[in-house]
């Protein structure tokens, strides 16, 4: 007799884009600690440097909704791909000048090509890691969260902030509140995509 198997319960995934060039620094830092603790309650976990790879600035065809891909051929269109499919979404940056780094922003602005096509990343949950010396938090949450509006369909319950301060490299490592506050937002990022 053929024996159907069970379903196999879906598993949730979560993709961290992360804007610090620095390997061993802080914002990869405290993404790793977030993404291993959402692993550990089950959540299939990625990391993407973008640094790693080339994302080249937006060239700001306005025709762009007129094309099948962007005509930039780099590494972009596939994290694209996995940025619209990922269940969760964790942007990583240290703040540079204010701001996003370079690296995010230059990703940011490749998402030009899916607002042109009415694509957004299908994410239930979006996570914001931001690390700064000492100033410029608060502007760079607000560029972040400008772009989550018209990135998503996530409404605001599901936005989840970590910021911090942190300096030279490591040294998140040795701020335990901000380390557990790290853990505890990566627990969060799964709550909020399991719960109703
Ligand atoms: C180009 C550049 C610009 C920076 N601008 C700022 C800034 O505006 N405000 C601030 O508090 N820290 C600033 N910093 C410091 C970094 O935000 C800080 O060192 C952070 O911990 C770096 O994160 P990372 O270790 O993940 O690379 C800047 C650093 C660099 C390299």
């Amino acid at each position: 007799m053929i024996q159907s198997c069970p379903a196999k319960e879906a598993e949730l995934n979560i993709l961290a884009l992360v804007g610090s060039p620095r390997l061993g620094g802080n914002t990869n830092f405290l993404v790793d600690q977030a993404l291993e603790e959402a692993a550990k309650l089950g959540a299939q976990t990625e990391k993407i440097i973008l640094s790693e790879y080339t994302v080249a600035p937006c060239l700001g065809h306005d025709d762009c909704g007129s094309y099948k891909s962007c005509v930039q051929k780099d590494d972009t269109s596939w994290i694209l791909d996995k940025f619209c499919e990922a269940d969760g979404v964790i942007l990583a940056t240290p703040v540079y000048y204010y701001n996003v780094s370079a690296q995010l922003k230059a990703f940011m602005d490749r998402n030009y090509f899916l607002y042109m096509h009415n694509r957004k990343s299908k994410a239930k949950a979006v996570g914001i890691i931001v690390v700064a010396e000492s100033q410029g938090i608060e502007d760079t949450v607000h560029t972040l969260k400008r772009y989550i509006n018209e990135s998503f369909n996530v409404p605001k319950d599901k936005i989840l902030e970590l910021h911090g301060y942190a300096y030279e490299l490591g040294e998140a490592k040795n701020d335990p509140q901000l380390v557990e506050r790290a853990r505890e937002f990566g627990r969060k990022m799964v709550k909020s995509l399991t719960e109703k």
